[in-house]
């Protein structure tokens, strides 16, 4: 998998760019002068548009190609585990993941670790290709086809993987989930 995206690295953000800006803004409650992860943040596709909107900023993944696309905008990128995440617990005020979560291998763990570095009165959002809607079901099986190892989750499925303290909403638009868990 990391291979797989060491690869895509130099055309991912032409093949998939990033065109959800006042959305993510909304659901991460942007702008904050605060510090903001970007957890299986690739290229820094999305963290470079939100960039203006946030005090500090982390790109945090596991393929060095994808960093690499990322320090080359100037990010701060950091080679990365979202299982293992090295950072004390409440250090961000708000924690991002998109489009990552079934890439990951153990997605349980991420999801508490997510929330684990969340400061109080902050915000951890987890975007996901909507598993409710049937066109994801299909991008599901063609995945599983073409042997990527996604394994995609439910909006619900995501939020029953936060501890109990998390105040969890979800909003949902046209194939995209935004599970959305305050501290
Ligand atoms: C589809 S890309 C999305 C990248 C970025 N979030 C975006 O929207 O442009 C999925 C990313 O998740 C990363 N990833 C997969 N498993 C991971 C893990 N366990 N820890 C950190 N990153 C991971 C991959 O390396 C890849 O960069």
């Amino acid at each position: 998998m990391n291979s797989h995206f060491n690869f895509l690295a130099p055309f991912y953000d032409r093949a998939i760019p990033f065109k959800r800006l006042e959305q993510t803004l909304k659901v991460l409650d942007l702008p904050h002068a605060g510090s903001l992860l970007d957890a299986g943040g690739g290229t820094g596709r999305v963290a470079d548009a939100l960039r203006p909107h946030v005090g500090s900023l982390v790109v945090a993944d596991v393929s060095l190609g994808m960093l690499a696309q990322a320090r080359q905008k100037g990010l701060t990128a950091a080679s990365v585990e979202s299982e293992r995440l090295p950072f004390p617990a409440e250090s961000f005020d708000r924690v991002l993941m998109v489009d990552a979560l079934h890439h990951v291998v153990h997605q349980g763990e991420t999801v508490r670790e997510l929330f684990r570095v969340l400061k109080p009165g902050g915000r951890l959002v987890i975007e996901e290709p909507d598993l409710r809607t049937f066109a994801v079901k299909l991008i599901a099986v063609a995945e599983k086809i073409a042997l990527m190892r996604s394994h995609f989750l439910s909006p619900p499925q995501i939020a029953s993987l936060l501890p109990p303290a998390a105040r969890v909403k979800v909003e949902a638009e046209e194939h995209t989930a935004w599970v959305i868990a305050e501290k």
